[in-house]
């Protein structure tokens, strides 16, 4: 832990997947911190020392950062003594699929209203596209009451957690990225992350610090190329990911194993292994969102992007396969039972947002089947936000596997790797499994096991392009 002389007030703006994570590692490496959210639901949990998202060891985090961390409603509360101000609103797609920055708007305008006339730091962690830096600074420039240029710095500091294993990247990050025009304020965030910058925290026993890390790398740039790099590393994944995709459609037809030709390319230094695992397509709240903003920029200036629409039209092509496969397996789907195991668009996580879940089952909706879903994690939080979807919700596994015509695994969860798939598959009523990410790994007794990227007799990829 930090000496208290070198600990700072900070306001994190937005108690979501990114803005608590924020805050509660701020506040275990010895910060000030005081969380604001304008839902008042969330606030209370919070307040009660719930948490109210599913992220391992948070909770634990959250314990262990005692009375330095406090929630609140109010700007009034939280801004006028904050040394950093954190922004970590939401900006969900438009249908344009441009980002929707109202709520960054919003919380811009609430904090300038309470900047108290000293020198603060206002840090966007959220994603935002290019010039959105500068934008909030002229929102900062209109709304403060006693606005003096060169008090209220604006940095761009964009987040690269993983949901599933946030706290781990939080506290042992491959870099650390602060954009900013003004060196001021760079020195106030070099001085914020000083414990993470030389690790002179005491690792927490549940999130060890791993052998061989040292400590991350501080990359300084100016404003839009911290923007830029959030929306360029992101893009770059989804695209790894596509193009795996692609070259796993192309394995089927030649016999080859999609597995294998990773493992054979990924040792290349220059490739690397990660985000080569063909399956059912990325999901979840930053892919989709951040490639469609990143073209949707690209627009504004008549600069195609066609690498990445390329990787967007992959996607969706992907997540259309799994419905082509069941349909050569099963051929008529209406009135069979299909049970789908896996909601959340990762194992770890209860967060649905575009997960390949929800298309997968609003298909088979569509199609005449039904669907009995299952998740270790997510079915509360599906009982609220996939309420415009039609399934019945299983009590466990198994019980989605009993009696059904066949199963899809749309999330690796340990839970389904460990499961004893010959013994489902016999209660099965016909043992037939999409297994889009490869949990099981053993051979079989009965029944077939469909995977994405091995030969699989019949699987037309080019179908879904049409
Ligand atoms: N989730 C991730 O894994 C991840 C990773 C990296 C970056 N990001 C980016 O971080 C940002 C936040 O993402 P998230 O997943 O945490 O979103 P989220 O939807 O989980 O959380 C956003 C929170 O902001 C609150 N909020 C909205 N308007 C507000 C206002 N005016 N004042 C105070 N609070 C307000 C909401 O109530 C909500 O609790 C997004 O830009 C996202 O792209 C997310």
């Amino acid at each position: 832990m930090m000496q208290d002389t070198r600990a700072l007030q900070v306001a994190v703006v937005g108690t979501g997947y990114v803005g608590l994570g924020t805050a509660i590692m701020l506040a275990y490496l010895g910060h000030h911190v005081v969380g604001l959210d304008v839902d008042e639901n969330k606030v209370a949990m919070l307040r009660r020392g719930q948490l109210p998202i599913y992220e391992p060891h948070l909770d634990q985090l959250m314990l262990d950062s005692g009375d330095r961390l406090r929630w609140t409603t109010s700007y009034a509360e939280a801004i006028p003594d904050a040394d950093v101000i954190f922004i970590c609103v939401g900006t969900p797609p438009l249908p344009s699929g441009q980002p929707n920055l109202s709520y960054v708007a919003d919380a811009a305008q609430s904090i300038a209203g309470h900047l108290n006339g000293k020198l603060q730091v206002v840090v966007n962690k959220s994603t935002v596209p290019i010039g959105t830096g500068d934008w909030v600074a002229r929102m900062l420039e209109e709304h403060a009451p006693d606005y003096h240029e060169g008090r209220y710095l604006v940095v761009s500091n964009p987040e690269f957690l993983r949901e599933g294993t946030a706290m781990h990247d939080s506290l042992y990050p491959d870099r650390i990225v602060l954009g900013s025009d003004s060196p001021v304020g760079i020195a106030q965030l070099v001085r914020l992350y000083e414990p993470l910058l030389d690790q002179s925290f005491e690792a927490p026993g549940y999130v060890p610090r791993p052998a061989g890390y040292t400590r991350p790398e501080l990359v300084t740039t100016s404003l839009s190329s911290a923007e830029m790099i959030k929306y360029a590393a992101n893009a770059f994944l989804a695209l790894k990911i596509s193009f795996a995709n692609e070259i796993a459609g192309l394995c089927e037809w030649v016999d080859a194993d999609i597995a294998e030709v990773t493992r054979g390319i990924g040792h290349d230094q220059r490739i690397g292994p990660r985000f080569l695992e063909a399956g059912a397509g990325w999901g979840g709240s930053c892919f989709g969102k951040d490639t469609s903003a990143l073209i949707s920029i690209g627009r504004e200036y008549g600069y195609d992007m066609p690498i990445l629409a390329a990787a967007v039209e992959i996607n969706r092509r992907q997540r259309q396969l799994v419905i082509t496969k069941l349909q050569q397996h099963l051929h008529r789907l209406k009135g069979k039972r299909v049970a789908v195991l896996g909601m959340a668009f990762k194992p770890n996580t209860d967060d649905l947002r575009d997960s390949p879940a929800h298309d997968c089952i609003a298909r088979l909706g569509e199609l005449g089947v039904q669907v009995v879903a299952h998740d270790p994690i997510a079915m509360p939080r599906a009982r609220e936000e996939w309420r415009h979807l039609r399934y019945h919700e299983a009590a466990s596994a198994e019980a989605a596997l009993h009696g059904a015509d066949a199963a899809i695994i749309m999330t690796e969860w340990n839970e389904y790797r460990q499961l004893d798939w010959a013994g489902a598959l016999r209660r099965m009523r016909n043992p037939l499994v999409i297994d889009t990410r490869r949990v099981i790994t053993a051979a079989l007794p009965v029944g077939t096991v469909e995977q994405i990227g091995k030969r699989a007799p019949g699987v037309l990829v080019h179908e879904a392009s049409a």
